[in-house]
């Protein structure tokens, strides 16, 4: 049986997959790839720990803003622990059928001690949210209740990871199920050179190069600067060159870092 394949009626309601990222994929501020690294150590150590009955934190909630990490953290967790990443489908998961959604839910939960695995509610804010859009309050409210109560009971050896751009539309309520809260940041510039580095090593780029770009283009996120990599090599490719000058990243990073304020003075809230 591929423990990583759903079957059944929950089989539309998560993606499961084994996970090849590990902690050399991704860049993150010494603090939290520590705390990372401490919850893959306490999960491995379960069964020590247990003997003390004590358990492992295993209930993490990433919050930040888009194109951090929060996503890749997860897959990662998943690699280093050998565990399938089973991603809840929000679009499976709410139904417009009262008390469809809730039952949805009661699925999901009842896989987790069946197929260990990392679950993900990616884009967890979607219930707050909804909320807030959605006439039916009351339904809205039983769908957080029963998170509330599947998590409570939950006894499992799976990780529940739920991660959100919008901790402010969580209850407190929700807060208070999970073991940690970690917080997802966009990049320094000596993170962003890092991330360039990363990216970038099939090619031979100086490091203090990496680092003076870097600090060009503050304001990017990881996923912005990956992309800009990318769009590098594409340029270069279609070029028909033959390595990746400097010129081919600078461009690149710097038309994505207009795209980034060109968005961010269309939308001065954010
Ligand atoms: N901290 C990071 N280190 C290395 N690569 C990163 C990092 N953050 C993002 N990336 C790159 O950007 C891609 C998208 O990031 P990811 O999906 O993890 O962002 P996210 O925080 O989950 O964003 P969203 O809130 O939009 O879901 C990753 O697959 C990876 O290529
Ligand atoms: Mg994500």
């Amino acid at each position: 049986m591929d423990i990583a394949r759903p079957r059944g009626e929950v089989a539309d309601l998560l993606e499961g997959g084994h996970r090849q990222e590990r902690f050399r994929d991704i860049v993150l501020p010494e603090v939290t790839l520590d705390l990372l690294s401490r919850i893959v150590r306490e999960n491995r150590a379960r069964a020590e720990l247990e003997q003390w009955q004590v358990t492992p934190r295993r209930r993490l909630l990433f919050q930040g803003p888009p194109g951090c990490g929060k996503t890749l953290a997860a897959a990662v967790l998943a690699g280093e622990l050998g565990l399938p990443l089973m991603t809840v489908r929000f679009d499976a998961l709410f139904s417009r059928f009262l008390g469809a959604t809730a039952n949805h839910l009661r699925l999901i939960f009842d896989e987790l001690p069946r197929r260990p695995g990392v679950y993900l509610f990616d884009e967890f804010d979607a219930v707050g949210q909804r909320r807030a859009h959605e006439q039916d309050v009351g339904e809205m409210r039983r769908i957080v209740t029963s998170f509330l109560q599947l998590i409570d009971t939950d006894r499992s050896a799976s990780l529940i990871i739920a991660a959100t751009n919008h901790p402010e539309l969580l209850d407190r309520a929700v807060f208070r199920r999970f073991d940690v809260e970690i917080g997802f940041e966009l990049p320094n510039a000596a993170q962003l050179a890092q991330l360039l580095a990363l990216r970038l090593t099939p090619f031979d780029i100086s490091k203090t190069f990496l680092k003076q770009v870097a600090e060009r283009v503050s304001g990017l996120s990881y996923a912005d600067a990956a992309r800009a990599c990318d769009d590098a090599i594409r340029a270069m490719v279609l070029d028909g060159a033959s390595a990746l000058s400097e010129s081919y990243l600078v461009c690149a990073l710097e038309d994505m870092h207009r795209k980034h304020e060109r968005r961010a003075a269309s939308s001065p809230s954010k």
